[in-house]
C-alpha cells in the first residue's frame, strides 16, 4: 500500500531522531511491501527562524493532506526569555487544537532488561504497564481568558482551565472504550476537591460510565495519583486525565520505564481502533533536549515507537507495528543502551546505531 505521511522533524534533537524513525519505518516498509511518501515540513524554533512563524499555513495544509504526521520535538532556549513574542511551542500547541487531537495516549511499559536502569526497586515496577488518555486541546492551555497585564498595583496574568461537558464526555469516552480493550478499569484523574472543572469532569465522566455497565470506573485525585505511580504503579491501568495533569503525571510516569526517552505518545482526532485509519499525529513525550542536539547521542526509541502507533491507529497496519515494537524489544534484550537508559555490562550506542540495530530487526 501507499501511504501519505507528513514528517515535521523540528527542534533540537527533533531531525536525529526523525531520521532514525524514518529509517526503522523503511525497514518495515520494504519488509512488508509498502510505500511511504514523505513530505518535509518546519515547525517550531526552525519555522520562526525559516518562515517567521511556529506553523505557516502551508505546513498545516500539507498534515491536513497526509494520512498521519510524524513530529521530532520543538523547543529552543533561544526562546526561553518569558517575554519572548513568539514561542516554538506555540506551533505544537497550533497544530493539536488545528488537526483536531484531542486525544493524546502515552503507553507506559517497562522493558524487563530495563528494569535495573531505572530507580525503582524490581518488585515495585516489574510488570508495570499501563496507558493514560491525556485531553489535549482543552484546558489551561487554551482556555480564555489567557493574558497578562499591568494594573496600579502591579502585574497580573491569568490562565483559565475550561472544559465543556462534550470536550470532557469525548475524551473519557475514549478512556472507556481503551478500558474494554483491556482489564475493564478506568481511573479518572481529577482535582474534583477543589476546582469547579474538575467538578464537572466528575459528573460527566459519571453520567457517561452508564453506557459502560462492564467497566469498572475509579475517581482518583490528581495529587494522590502522582502518589500512586510512584508508589503502587502496578495498580494502574488505563486513566484518563485534563491536559495539564496529563502532562505532568506522564512525565513522572516515564520515569518507571528508565527514562523519558522511551515514553511514545500518539494524538488522535478520534476513537483509536487498531486497524482502522484515524488521523493522527506520532511524536516523543520528551521535548527538544537542545543540550543533546548534533552530538548522536539522542534517545530514538520514544520516536519510534510513536511511528509504531502510527502504523496501528493511523494507517491500519497492525502487523507491521508489532514488528517494530518486537525490533526495540529485541535490542533491548541484547543489551544495546543510548546513554540515558545505560547500565553495568549493557553496550552504549550512539542514536544512529540504535536506529541501525531496530531497523534490522524490524526489516529483517
Ligand atoms: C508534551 C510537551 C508539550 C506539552 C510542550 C512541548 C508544549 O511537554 O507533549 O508533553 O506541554 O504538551
Ligand atoms: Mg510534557
Amino acid at each position: 500500500m501507499e501511504f501519505k505521511l507528513a514528517v515535521l522533524p523540528g527542534d533540537g534533537i527533533g531531525p536525529e531522531i526523525i531520521e532514525e524513525a524514518v529509517k526503522v519505518l523503511g525497514a518495515v516498509g520494504n519488509r512488508f511491501g509498502h510505500g511511504f511518501n514523505l513530505n518535509y515540513g518546519l515547525v517550531g524554533g526552525v519555522a520562526i527562524e525559516k518562515e517567521g512563524t511556529s506553523l505557516s499555513i502551508d505546513t498545516l495544509k500539507m498534515c491536513r493532506r497526509s494520512d498521519a504526521v510524524l513530529l521530532g520535538a520543538v523547543g529552543d532556549p533561544k526562546y526561553d526569555d518569558p517575554q519572548a513574542p513568539v514561542h516554538p511551542e506555540d506551533g505544537l500547541l497550533a497544530l493539536r487544537k488545528e488537526l483536531g487531537l484531542f486525544a493524546n495516549l502515552r503507553p507506559v511499559t517497562v522493558y524487563p532488561s530495563l528494569i535495573d536502569n531505572t530507580n525503582f526497586k524490581p518488585e515495585v515496577i516489574k510488570g508495570v504497564d499501563f496507558i493514560f488518555v491525556r485531553e489535549l486541546t482543552g484546558g489551561l492551555y487554551f482556555g480564555r481568558p489567557k493574558r497578562q497585564w499591568r494594573t496600579s498595583r502591579g502585574r497580573r496574568a491569568v490562565d483559565s482551565m475550561v472544559y465543556s461537558e462534550q470536550e470532557i464526555e469525548r475524551i473519557v469516552r475514549v478512556g472507556f472504550g481503551i478500558a474494554r480493550t483491556r482489564k475493564k478499569k478506568l481511573i479518572s484523574v481529577d482535582k474534583a476537591n477543589v476546582l469547579q472543572s474538575s467538578r464537572l469532569w466528575r459528573q460527566v465522566t459519571i453520567e457517561a460510565s452508564r453506557d459502560y455497565p462492564d467497566i469498572d470506573l475509579e475517581h482518583m485525585l490528581v495529587d494522590a495519583c502522582a502518589m500512586r505511580i510512584i508508589q503502587n504503579p502496578r495498580y494502574l491501568d488505563v486513566l484518563v486525565t485534563e491536559n495539564t495533569f496529563g502532562d505532568i503525571l506522564t512525565d513522572e510516569a516515564s520515569m518507571l520505564g528508565g527514562s523519558l526517552g522511551m515514553l511514545a505518545s500518539a494524538s488522535l482526532a478520534g476513537v483509536p481502533k487498531e486497524g482502522s485509519r484515524t488521523l493522527g499525529m506520532y511524536e516523543p513525550s520528551h521535548g527538544s533536549a537542545p543540550r543533546r542536539a548534533r552530538q548522536d547521542m539522542a534517545n530514538p526509541i520514544a520516536t519510534i515507537i510513536s511511528m509504531a502507533m502510527m502504523l496501528r491507529y493511523s494507517l491500519g497496519l497492525t502487523e507491521e507495528a508489532k514488528k517494530v515494537e518486537d525490533a526495540v524489544e529485541k535490542v533491548m534484550e541484547e543489551g544495546y543502551r543510548t546513554y540515558d537508559i545505560m547500565g553495568e555490562g549493557r553496550t552504549k550506542v550512539g542514536t544512529k546505531k540504535m536506529g541501525d540495530l531496530i531497523a534490522e530487526r524490524a526489516g529483517g
